[in-house]
C-alpha cells in the first residue's frame, strides 16, 4: 500500500512536471503587446481624456526666450546657471528638457545629463542639481490661451522664470503677463518628442483615473473570444508582456495601478481552457532596459544596471513560484530587448543566469528566453547559453526603425527576407545549444504604394523564414489598430493564412 501511494504521488508529479514537455514546437504565438504593458502609440486615443496631454512624462522640450530670441541651456551640466544663449534649435542636447509630470500644470525639468533643474540655495538663480542631493524643483506652467506653446512658469518661491538677459535666468519675475513678446517671462516652447507607454497613461491620468481607466482596460481589450479565435486559427501558444509592477499587485509603485495580476491569470485560463501555451514575457523593467517607452520608462533614459538585478530576479522568482506547475506555462523571458552598448554583456549574463536558477527553483521543464540585445552581436550569448539546458534565444526582426528599409521597394523587402533575415536566424540557430525564436515581427515595412497580394508575398516570406526557427516565432501584436501591425486583422482580411 505505502508503495502504490508513493508510485500515485510521483505519477501525479512527473505528470504535472511533464506537461508543458508535451507542447509542439515550433510556437505559432501572438503578443498580446498593449493589453498587459501598454504601448499608447497603438491607440493614441487612450491620451485624450487627459489634460494637458502633449505634456506627458519624458515629453522632451526646448524652451526660446520671446525676448531675447535665444533657447534655455544648461550648457556645461552640473552647478552651471541656466542661460538663455543658444541660437539655433538644432545645436546641443543642453537645450533639450526632459518633462517629468507631477501632475496635470506641475512639472520637473530633467536635463540631458539626468540632473533637474532647481533653484539655487534659497535664492532664484536656476541650477543644474541631482535627484539624490535635492529635491528637484516643481515648476508650474501657465499657457496662453488659444496659443498653447505660449508658456511661462512660476517656481515654487511663488515668482515666475525670466530671461533677464542671456547669462541670467532667474525665478523673480513678479505678477501677471499680457503675453508681448519683450516680456523676459514669455517663453516658447517647441516639443522634440514625446512619449506613450504605460507610465504615460498612469501618471496622465492620475491616481484618481488611472486604476479604473486601467481596468476598463483590461477588462475590454483582450477576452476569453481572443483566445478562442486564436485557436480556432491555428496559434498554439501567446506571448505576454508584463510590467515589472505586476509582481507588487494589488498595489504597486505609483504611477502604475493594480490589476495586471488578474489579467494574467484570466489570459492562463483561457489558454487552457483552448489548449495555448503561455510564454510571460518581463517586457518593462525598473529604470529601464532600453529606454522605450514599452519598458515603462519615464523619461527615455535607460537606467538597469547591476544594482537592479536583485530586484529583478525577484520579480522572476514571483512569476516562476506562481505559474511553474500551471499546465500552460511554457516559457519565461527574462527581459524583452535589452539594448547594447549600455546594458553590458556581463551585467546581462549575470542577471541571465540567476534569472535562470531562480526559474529552475520551480521547474525543470519550462522554457527561459534570453533575448539578444538590441544593436549586440547575434552570437554573444550561444556559448553563455550552452551550457543551461531548455534555453531559447529571443531576436525580433522588423523591416522598420533603420533608414535603409526606407529606400526598398517590395521585392528588396522581400529579398531582404529570404537572404538576410534567413542568414541572421542561422546565425542564432546551433545543432545542440539553444533554440532559436524570433520573438517579435510583423508585416508592416516602409514600401510604399504596397497592394493586398504584396503584403500577402511579405508575410508568405516571413512566415517561410521565421517558421525555420527552432523555438517557433511570435507576431507583435495580436491586436491593435494599426491594421498591418494586428495579426488578427491580418488574418481576418485574408492576408496571412497559418
Ligand atoms: C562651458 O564649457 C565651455 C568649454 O569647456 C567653456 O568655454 C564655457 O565657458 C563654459 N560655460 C560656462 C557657463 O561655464
Ligand atoms: C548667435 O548669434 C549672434 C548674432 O547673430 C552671434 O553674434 C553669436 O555669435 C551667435 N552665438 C552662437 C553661440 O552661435
Ligand atoms: C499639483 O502639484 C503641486 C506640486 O506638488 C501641488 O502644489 C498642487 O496642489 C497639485 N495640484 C493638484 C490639482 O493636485
Ligand atoms: C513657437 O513654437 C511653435 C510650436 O512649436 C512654432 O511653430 C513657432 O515657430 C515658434 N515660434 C518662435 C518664435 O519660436
Ligand atoms: C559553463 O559552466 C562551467 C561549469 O559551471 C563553467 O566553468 C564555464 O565557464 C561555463 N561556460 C560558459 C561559457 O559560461
Ligand atoms: C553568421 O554566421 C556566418 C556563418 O554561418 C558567419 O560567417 C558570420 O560571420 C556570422 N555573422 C554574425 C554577425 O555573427
Amino acid at each position: 500500500m505505502p508503495i502504490l501511494f508513493s508510485f500515485y504521488l510521483s505519477w501525479v508529479l512527473f505528470c504535472s512536471l511533464a506537461s508543458p514537455n508535451s507542447v509542439n514546437l515550433p510556437l505559432k504565438a501572438p503578443s498580446l503587446g498593449n493589453w498587459l504593458v501598454t504601448e499608447g502609440w497603438m491607440e493614441p486615443n487612450m491620451f485624450y481624456g487627459i489634460k494637458n496631454n502633449d505634456l506627458l512624462d519624458g515629453t522632451q522640450g526646448q524652451l526660446i526666450s520671446t525676448k531675447l530670441k535665444k533657447y534655455l541651456t544648461a550648457e556645461n551640466g552640473s552647478e552651471t546657471i541656466l542661460m538663455a544663449n543658444h541660437n539655433s534649435s538644432s545645436a546641443s542636447s543642453w537645450q533639450t528638457f526632459r518633462l517629468w509630470r507631477i501632475n496635470e500644470t506641475f512639472y520637473n525639468f530633467r536635463l540631458s545629463n539626468k540632473q533637474f533643474i532647481g533653484l539655487e540655495n534659497q535664492g532664484n538663480k536656476l541650477v543644474a542639481v541631482s535627484a539624490t542631493e535635492k529635491f528637484p524643483e516643481p515648476f508650474q506652467i501657465t499657457r496662453k490661451n488659444g496659443e498653447p506653446h505660449r508658456v511661462r512658469f512660476r517656481a515654487s518661491n511663488g515668482y515666475f522664470l525670466q530671461a533677464k538677459s542671456e547669462m541670467q535666468v532667474t525665478a523673480d519675475y513678479k505678477g501677471p503677463s499680457t503675453w508681448e513678446e519683450n516680456d523676459p517671462s514669455v517663453f516658447n516652447m517647441t516639443i522634440v518628442s514625446t512619449m506613450h507607454g504605460e507610465y504615460q497613461i498612469t501618471n496622465g491620468y492620475g491616481p484618481d483615473k488611472a486604476a479604473k481607466f486601467m481596468r476598463d482596460h483590461w477588462k475590454s481589450y483582450i477576452t476569453e473570444e481572443d483566445f478562442k479565435f486564436m485557436s480556432q486559427n491555428g496559434l498554439n501558444a501567446v506571448r505576454i508582456p508584463v510590467g515589472w509592477w505586476i509582481a507588487y499587485d494589488p498595489k504597486p509603485p505609483k504611477p502604475f495601478v493594480g490589476g495586471s495580476l488578474q489579467a494574467l491569470d484570466n489570459a492562463f485560463r483561457w489558454a487552457q481552457k483552448y489548449g495555448m501555451k503561455v510564454i510571460v514575457d518581463l517586457h518593462a523593467l525598473r529604470v529601464s532596459q532600453n529606454g522605450s517607452p514599452h519598458s515603462g520608462s519615464r523619461d527615455g533614459f535607460q537606467e538597469w544596471s547591476d544594482s537592479d538585478i536583485q530586484e529583478t530576479v525577484a520579480i522572476i522568482d514571483f512569476l516562476a513560484s506562481r505559474y511553474a506547475d500551471h499546465p500552460s506555462l511554457v516559457a519565461i523571458e527574462l527581459m524583452n530587448e535589452p539594448k547594447a552598448p549600455d546594458l553590458k554583456l556581463d551585467s546581462l549574463k549575470r542577471y541571465y543566469k540567476a534569472g535562470y536558477d531562480t526559474v529552475r527553483k520551480y521547474s525543470s521543464s519550462a522554457y527561459v528566453i534570453l533575448s539578444n540585445r538590441l544593436g549586440g552581436e547575434w552570437s554573444e550569448l550561444l556559448s553563455f547559453a550552452s551550457n543551461l539546458s531548455r534555453v531559447v534565444i529571443d531576436v525580433h526582426f522588423y523591416n522598420l526603425f533603420w533608414d535603409n528599409f526606407n529606400k526598398m521597394s517590395v521585392q528588396q523587402n522581400i529579398d531582404y527576407i529570404y537572404r538576410q533575415r534567413s542568414s541572421d536566424l542561422r546565425n542564432v540557430t546551433t545543432p545542440d545549444g539553444p533554440l532559436s525564436f524570433v520573438g517579435e515581427w510583423c508585416c508592416e515595412w516602409e514600401a510604399e504604394g504596397a497592394s493586398k497580394r504584396d503584403y500577402q508575398r511579405f508575410a508568405e516570406a516571413q512566415l517561410d523564414v521565421y517558421g525555420r526557427a527552432t523555438f517557433g516565432w511570435a507576431y507583435w501584436a495580436y491586436k491593435c489598430h494599426l491594421n498591418h501591425w494586428s495579426l488578427r486583422w491580418m488574418i481576418e482580411n485574408n492576408y496571412i493564412k497559418l
